[in-house]
């Protein structure tokens, strides 16, 4: 079932109206929203807390070295497992599913997933990954019913790639993997680009220019303080306004009204028609006000916020003997009683705060 825009509301809604019928509920309920309004849209699956690259502003070696305490497999949730949950948030209102981790295409046969999930009626179904597999994944993800793919590049300058990646991984193998995803029309093709002062904001031109043209979307993304590992200080964050402006400069940009409410990025076109670019900026720009995302974490931990300190225990859940109506029921709960706005409170003093890392979560 496809789900459209109301236009009034922004809120998208199933063709016969707003009430929707949940497993568990005698008569069908009101759209699930949370305490601010904010209905359930988008799930971010991470499928594993592990990688193969140690960018530095996520999963910087001094903490995860060889010593790092990863999850164990059994801890992790079966595809079987996550399956269930995905079938019970898209009855709860979720129109699209983004996988992701750590690294999702080091998880084993992370495409038997994909195809598990795309069984699931009118889903958008994506996957963000740094690129290192793509090369050879891309194919069978298609044929496994993948949409499309963000790829995580943070500079075209090897050099810089490399000491951001931190495991001397080369740029040329990312442009393949790129390169791949179009073979395999799993289109738009997006590219992530996490700008941090100092390190690769030389970068931003040479990438539009690189990108323009191409029908690659470039985004990039205020470095942020998500975990509490990557020593996150205010003043390594390049504003998404000085990133448009530095390349409206050189190549004369205009903006694009979002496609929907809650879209993450701020879109703006080359005026020449050659493209578009988005620009994601939690930090100085906050969009809490419309974020309509839940993340489940690989152990089945389900939070509701980015910045969240703590999840819950949905694998507990499963794994106790729930069935889907009680699975479904207890994550309505959870939706229903959300209040989080972190971005939209962050101060120098928030930033110390506990929070989980990024790399478990899933960006
Ligand atoms: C956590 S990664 C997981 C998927 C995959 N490993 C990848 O890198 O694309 C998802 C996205 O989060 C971004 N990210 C990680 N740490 C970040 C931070 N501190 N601030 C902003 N973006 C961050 C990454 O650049 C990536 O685009
Ligand atoms: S951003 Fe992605 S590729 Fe980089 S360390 Fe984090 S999970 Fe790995």
């Amino acid at each position: 079932m496809s789900a459209t825009e109301d236009a009034a509301s922004g809120r998208s809604v199933r063709p016969g109206g707003t009430a929707l019928c949940l497993p568990g509920y005698a008569s069908p309920v009101e759209r699930l929203t949370d305490t601010l309004g904010r209905p359930v849209r988008d799930l971010r699956v991470s499928v594993t807390d592990r990688c193969n690259f140690r960018c530095v502003y996520c999963m910087p070696k001094e903490v995860f070295g060889r010593d790092y305490l990863f999850l164990p497999r059994a801890e992790l949730l079966t595809f079987e497992e996550i399956e269930r949950l995905a079938r019970a948030f898209a009855g709860l209102g979720v129109e699209k599913i983004r996988i992701t981790g750590g690294e999702p295409l080091v998880r084993r046969d992370v495409e038997t997933l994909v195809a598990m999930l795309a069984r699931i009626d009118g889903l958008d179904l994506t996957l963000t990954t740094n690129g290192a597999l793509l090369a050879a994944k891309a194919q069978a993800l298609k044929d496994a019913g993948l949409s499309r793919v963000t790829v995580s590049l943070d500079s075209l300058d090897d050099q810089i790639f490399r000491a951001m990646n931190d495991v001397d991984f080369p740029v040329t193998r990312v442009l393949e993997g790129i390169d791949a995803a179009l073979a395999a029309r799993l289109e738009p093709v997006k590219v992530n680009v996490v700008v941090k002062r100092g390190l690769n904001e030389d970068g931003i031109l040479p990438m539009a220019r690189h990108f323009r043209g191409t029908g690659i979307v470039l985004r990039f993304i205020e470095y942020m303080d998500v975990g509490h590992t990557n020593g996150w200080r205010l003043d390594d964050v390049v504003p998404a306004a000085e990133i448009v402006a530095a390349i409206d400069a050189e190549l004369p940009l205009e903006p694009v009204e979002p496609a929907y409410r809650g879209e993450v990025a701020n879109r703006w076109r080359y005026r020449d028609g050659s493209g578009e670019i988005g620009v994601i900026s939690s930090v100085t720009q906050p969009f809490c006000g419309d974020c309509t995302r839940a993340r489940l974490s690989a152990d089945g931990k389900v939070y509701t916020c980015l910045f969240a300190v703590q999840g819950h225990d949905l694998r507990a859940l499963l794994r106790g003997g729930a069935d889907d109506a009680e699975v479904t029921a207890s994550i309505a709960d959870i939706w229903r009683a959300r209040a989080d706005r972190y971005s939209e409170l962050r101060s120098a003093a928030t930033a110390d705060l506990p929070k989980v890392e990024m790399s478990y979560i899933g960006g």
